[in-house]
């Protein structure tokens, strides 16, 4: 739920200073590439301030980013993706095949985005709503509790609320011959103990308590195999259209209030028009990362499950990247000014294996560097997700500390740098099959240790690889 204190700082509005301060975070060093996508980012922003005049002629500079295996382009991109207020999604070059083929066809990318840019633009009119469907759903909390006169259970019925009615089952009594008066002494008395309940609420008291709530249910998601990896959700289709229908359902008031504030701000928001915006979004801001670009490159000596002209894909792809026009269940979209972003290590195949049209349509080229052994101390230790603060974290939930001297960072990352040279060079991945084999004994041996403070030293890290190294050279020299 939005809140704005909490919610994250969004991409929208952000300088490119920023959005490289940010990726920071999370990925070490490549600050060519966090700086050419910043400022892609920061110029839709920009354009999006000119006239519609203006603004039609400016296309997007799509961004074709190469570097070796393990070195932070998919990383960058799932940072993206967090950061995102705009439409935004990931695909995988080889997933797609020609029209005709069984696979995905590559329109289905854009259909994609449409249904992020319908999340993010539903959201986006639901944040708006939250103050109010709060207040609804306080008020519908209030009425399970102490119904009003429709709702009233018969006598009889044991409602867990009474204590607080006062009278227990009496105030329900209706053979007493003044019924009228009665009923308005009902009334007042349902509304006393309403604002008791309010009260009661707003203080916390009743978050355990159960009561009965209806709850929309959620559409049939009869998801429709088309074929291989393509699916067409029923459910999805057809639900915005269908009618709700309501079940009742027995929760907790803190459950029942998120359940409640949800189904009020849906109610509230006006679906046509989060339609339309959502089209204009996902126009004017979506972005499309095509991770493993290389792989659909001729040359590239990859072939798939089936042996489909990767060309063709390309010739596929290309038009949605040139800019065309895409019907989805939403509405048709217009591709022109949507942001691509390529990823690929290009280590066989190079950019220019890819027909010429599609290289045109990828003019900035930036280049990610492979890593140091330096680099791999600071991945290790700096960004906020890093390696040894997550192994940490998870052996705290042993009630076991772990931590390690510098100098078994240093050994890691040589360890890594070393392993990366001899063998397979996979970068920054070869830290965490080493971190794995590190602490797999503890791993296992958790939580029956009586040592409950593990330190970590390089002489610990050098015991634990020198048998894999010297293998490692064996196979060198048996290669
Ligand atoms: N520069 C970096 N900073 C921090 N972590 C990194 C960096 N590069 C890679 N990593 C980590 O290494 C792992 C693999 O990185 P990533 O998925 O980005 O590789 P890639 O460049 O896309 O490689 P491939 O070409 O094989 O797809 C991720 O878990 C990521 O967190
Ligand atoms: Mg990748």
């Amino acid at each position: 739920m939005a809140n704005e204190l909490t919610a994250p700082k969004t991409i929208h509005g952000m300088t490119p200073k920023q959005i490289v301060s940010e990726l920071d975070k999370y990925i070490i060093g490549q600050d060519k590439a966090k700086r050419s996508v910043a400022v892609a980012l920061r110029n839709r922003y920009r354009r999006n301030l000119l006239s519609d005049e203006m603004r039609e002629e400016i296309t997007p500079k799509n961004i074709l980013m190469m570097g070796p295996t393990g070195v932070g382009k998919t990383e960058i991109a799932r940072r993206l993706a967090k950061l995102m207020d705009a439409p935004f999604i990931k695909v995988e070059a080889t997933k797609f095949t020609e029209v005709g083929y069984v696979g995905r066809d590559v329109e289905s990318i854009i259909r994609d985005l449409m249904e992020a840019s319908m999340r993010v633009t539903k959201q986006k009119h639901m944040d708006e709503k939250y103050a109010v469907a709060k207040d609804l759903a306080e008020e519908k909390i209030i009425e399970a509790i102490i119904p009003g006169s429709k709702k009233r259970p018969a006598p009889g019925n044991s409602n867990p609320f009474s204590f607080i009615m006062g009278g227990g089952q009496a105030t329900y009594n209706r053979t007493t011959e003044k019924i009228d008066d009665k009923a308005a002494h009902e009334d007042s008395q349902t509304e006393l103990a309403r604002s008791q309940v309010r009260e009661q609420l707003k203080n916390g008291l009743l978050e355990e308590q159960y009561v009965e709530i209806d709850v929309a249910e959620q559409p049939k998601d009869n998801n429709l195999d088309v074929s291989q990896g393509g699916s067409i959700s029923l459910g999805s289709i057809f639900g915005d259209a269908m009618p709700k229908r309501y079940k009742r359902k027995n929760m907790k008031v803190k459950d029942a209030r998120k359940v409640l504030i949800e189904q009020e701000a849906q109610n509230l928001i006006d679906m046509d028009q989060v339609t339309s915006e959502a089209l204009e979004n996902c126009e004017q801001n979506g972005i499309v990362f095509i991770d493993e670009i290389d792989k659909i490159a001729s040359g590239s000596g990859y072939r798939g499950g089936v042996d489909v002209s990767r060309e063709g894909v390309q010739r596929d792809i290309l038009p949605i990247v040139e800019g065309s026009v895409v019907n989805t269940k939403y509405g048709p979209v217009k591709t022109d000014h949507i942001l691509f972003i390529g990823a690929g290590a290009f280590h066989v195949s190079k950019p220019t294996d890819l027909i010429p049209e599609l290289q045109g349509r990828f003019p900035i080229r930036v280049e990610l560097e492979p890593l140091s052994r330096h680099d791999f101390v600071r991945i290790l230790t700096e960004p906020d997700n890093a390696l040894l603060k997550q192994h940490k974290a998870l052996l705290e939930t042993e009630g076991v500390s772990l931590s390690f001297t510098d100098e078994a960072v240093e050994e890691i990352a040589s360890m890594a740098a070393l392993m990366n040279e001899q063998t397979e060079n996979i970068g920054a991945r070869r830290l965490h099959t080493i971190m794995e084999r590190l602490l797999e004994e503890y791993s296992y041996q958790l939580p029956d240790v009586e040592n409950k403070n593990i330190v970590i030293d390089a002489e610990y890290v050098r015991n634990k690889f020198s048998e894999a190294i010297r293998a490692d050279d064996i196979d060198r020299f048996i290669l």
